[in-house]
């Protein structure tokens, strides 16, 4: 079951297509070295000159934030994935949620942004945080999962690659939970030269940026999504399909 409760008419009505022509146009003129698919490369290098400032820069997140981690339903106890978890801003809350019994598991392919997360894990003193460096698609990723956080992170929900491996270590009917920047939607599209100012610094791609989830939805029985910053963010929660989930090891 897949179900929408975004903002009333906000991506118009069934079947018209996310982009206009005047859309397109505007994005070759605003979109300069972006890829048409994530390139690890590349994003290891953009984070190399974000790491320092990175907390600062996503105060304006925490509200999202918090609001998909209550999604994930999370229990004492539950081993939960924190996807390309970059500082580790989201520990304290998912620490908070699983308890001492339970685990947090955070990869980054970023080694400036994972060391800030070591060191956040460090002064916390959580013993059951663990912080890997590596790209998601080809991380030794603990099984099973019993959840997934995906907190802006565009440049894996569209590798398919990165989902595959994921999506192969999760408990059948695991929750997910994602948010991150996204188009406003077409009757608001010039609003779209700012959400491309703003993502472009933390993704490689804006392939798939009208409906960042939509590579999730075959690993998924249930999904939902609502909107968030005037149609420009988005936050989806579902859970996972059992043992026919697709990519299964
Ligand atoms: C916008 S930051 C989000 C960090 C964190 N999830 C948060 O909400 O604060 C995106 C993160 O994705 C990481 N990343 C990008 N591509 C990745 C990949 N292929 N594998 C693992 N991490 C990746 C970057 O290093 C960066 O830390």
């Amino acid at each position: 079951m897949y179900r929408c409760s975004g903002e009333p008419g906000d991506d118009g009505p069934a079947g018209r297509a996310a982009y206009r022509p005047g859309e397109l146009m505007m994005q070759r003129f605003d979109a300069p070295n972006m890829l048409d698919a994530p390139d690890a490369a590349r994003a290891v290098a953009k984070y190399r000159g974000h790491a320092d400032g990175y907390d600062a820069s996503a105060r304006r997140t925490m509200r999202l934030r918090r609001r998909a981690i209550a999604k994930l339903a999370l229990r004492p106890g539950d081993r939960v994935l924190d996807v390309a978890s970059g500082t580790g801003l989201s520990f304290p809350l998912l620490r908070d949620a699983v308890g001492s019994d339970g685990e947090v598991i955070g990869i980054d392919i970023s080694p400036e942004m994972t060391s800030q997360a070591r060191e956040r894990v460090s002064a916390a003193g959580w013993r059951n945080v663990t912080v890997l460096e590596s790209p998601i698609d080809t991380a030794p990723i603990p099984a099973p999962l019993d959840a997934v956080l995906f907190h802006f992170t565009h440049d894996v929900v569209r590798s398919q690659r990165a989902l595959q491996r994921i999506f192969s270590a999760t408990a059948p009917n695991a929750r997910i939970a994602i948010a991150g920047m996204k188009y406003a939607p077409w009757w608001m599209s010039p609003v779209n030269v700012i959400v491309r100012a703003k993502a472009r610094p933390y993704m490689t791609t804006f392939e798939g940026l009208d409906k960042p989830w939509d590579r999730m939805l075959p690993h998924l029985s249930e999904y939902a999504w609502t909107t968030a910053l005037f149609g420009t963010c988005y936050l989806g929660w579902g859970r996972v399909r059992d043992s026919a989930s697709v990519g299964r090891r």
